[in-house]
């Protein structure tokens, strides 16, 4: 099956995005193409290794591979450590390529690795999580997190290629997998009324991982993930859109102390209160507001939020720096495909709309 191929125009530098059924295979060629002469080193997971390993070094060929370990609890600086700790033992010079095999977690760390390691090596992508492929891989954010909070040290360090294959996500739990659909309903909402009527109608197809469906709303969330950080690298106001639905979805992740919820399970509930606060607004009609709460709803059930209070939950969001900036914006959509920021949300508003969606009073 031929590739399609997403380009991003960031100012820092441009870069391709290739997806495509089996793609793994010509891994060899695309990075060589991208202009990797150096040595290659392939940084992953002990249990991302296990299953995907043999397909990505047999189509490497030579590389030296690093394994650490992933998941929310190793994106630190010691995993970090450990993989300078490897590049130096392996003498690894400026002509190197770090190709990063995994989740976020592994794209994330390793990507600050290689974006710190004599002051920046050539970096490629292997997503291998739906939420990898279709968010965090592009853009260029990479870091770890601190113990007082997450995502509190990194970087915008662009790779130079990212090669991702829907093939590798047969392995992944169905939850990790659902999770990451979450974001591609998320780009629906702020974008694309044909990826979300797409999403609504193939649904089946895609939760059975059908490859013509995988390789559209991959390439579909990457182009525009793309269009938005192209317009918008280091986070002015455009790429803001991107936290469509994350307000509330950060809270809830804090208050349950990043155990409970899949981070894409979090944004579903973030997505049907701004939903809910936009309807109430009159920005937005009830027939979309009810369609995106019907196509989560089919997505699967969320984990309850019933013990969390909308109240608690608001006082979590006033004090997230990031989003305050001395007042809360709030991404609210318009249409299915468009979107508002607003500055003048008040907790108020948005303890009611928590309260809809099962947050207790
Ligand atoms: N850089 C960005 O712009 C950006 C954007 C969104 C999220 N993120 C970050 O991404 C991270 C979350 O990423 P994630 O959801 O991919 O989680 P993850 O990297 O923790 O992976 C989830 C789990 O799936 C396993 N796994 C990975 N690939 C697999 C496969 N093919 N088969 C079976 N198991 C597999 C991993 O071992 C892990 O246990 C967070 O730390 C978040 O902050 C970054
Ligand atoms: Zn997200």
């Amino acid at each position: 099956m031929k590739a399609t191929v997403v380009p991003v125009h960031t100012s820092s530098k441009p870069y391709n995005v290739h997806v495509g059924t089996g793609i793994l295979k010509q891994l060899n060629d695309l990075i060589n193409k991208s202009g990797a002469t150096g040595r290659r080193f392939v940084v992953s997971s002990h249990k991302v290794w296990e299953t995907h390993g043999p397909t990505i070094s047999k189509a490497i060929g030579r590389a030296d591979n690093i394994l650490v370990p992933d998941g929310e609890r190793a994106k630190t600086v010691k995993t970090v450590g450990t993989i300078y700790d490897a590049l130096i033992q392996g003498e690894a010079d400026r002509t190197a390529t770090i190709i990063a095999a995994g989740g976020g977690v592994i794209g994330d760390v390793v990507g600050f690795a290689a974006a710190t390691y004599l002051r920046g090596v050539r970096l490629v992508h292997i997503p291998t999580t739906l939420l990898a492929q279709v968010d965090s891989s592009i853009g260029g954010k990479v870091g770890v997190n601190h113990r007082l909070g997450k995502n509190l040290i990194g970087a915008f360090y662009q790779p130079s290629i990212v090669v991702s294959d829907p093939n590798v996500l047969s392995t992944l739990p169905r939850r990790e997998f659902r999770s990451g659909l979450y974001e591609v309903v998320k780009y629906g909402m702020i974008r694309d009324p044909g990826l979300f009527q797409r999403l609504h109608s193939n649904l089946s197809n895609i939760l059975s991982l059908d490859p013509i469906e995988l390789v559209h709303i991959i390439s579909t969330s990457c182009r525009i993930k793309a269009s938005v950080v192209s317009e918008d690298e280091y986070e002015g106001n455009i790429r803001r859109i991107l936290n469509f639905g994350h307000t509330a979805g950060h809270a809830i992740e804090a208050a349950t102390r990043y155990r409970r919820f899949r981070h894409g399970e979090a944004i579903a509930y973030g997505m049907l209160v701004v939903a809910d606060l936009a309807a109430r607004r009159g920005l937005l009609t009830q027939a979309d507001k009810e369609a995106l709460a019907e196509l989560i709803a089919e997505l699967g059930q969320l984990p309850s939020i019933k013990d969390l209070s909308a109240k608690s939950l608001v006082e979590i969001m006033r004090r997230d720096k990031k989003v305050l900036k001395g007042r809360l914006h709030v991404v609210l959509p318009t249409h299915i495909g468009k979107t508002m920021i607003v500055d003048d949300v008040t907790p108020k508003e948005l303890k009611q709309s928590l309260r809809v969606v099962g947050a207790a009073p």
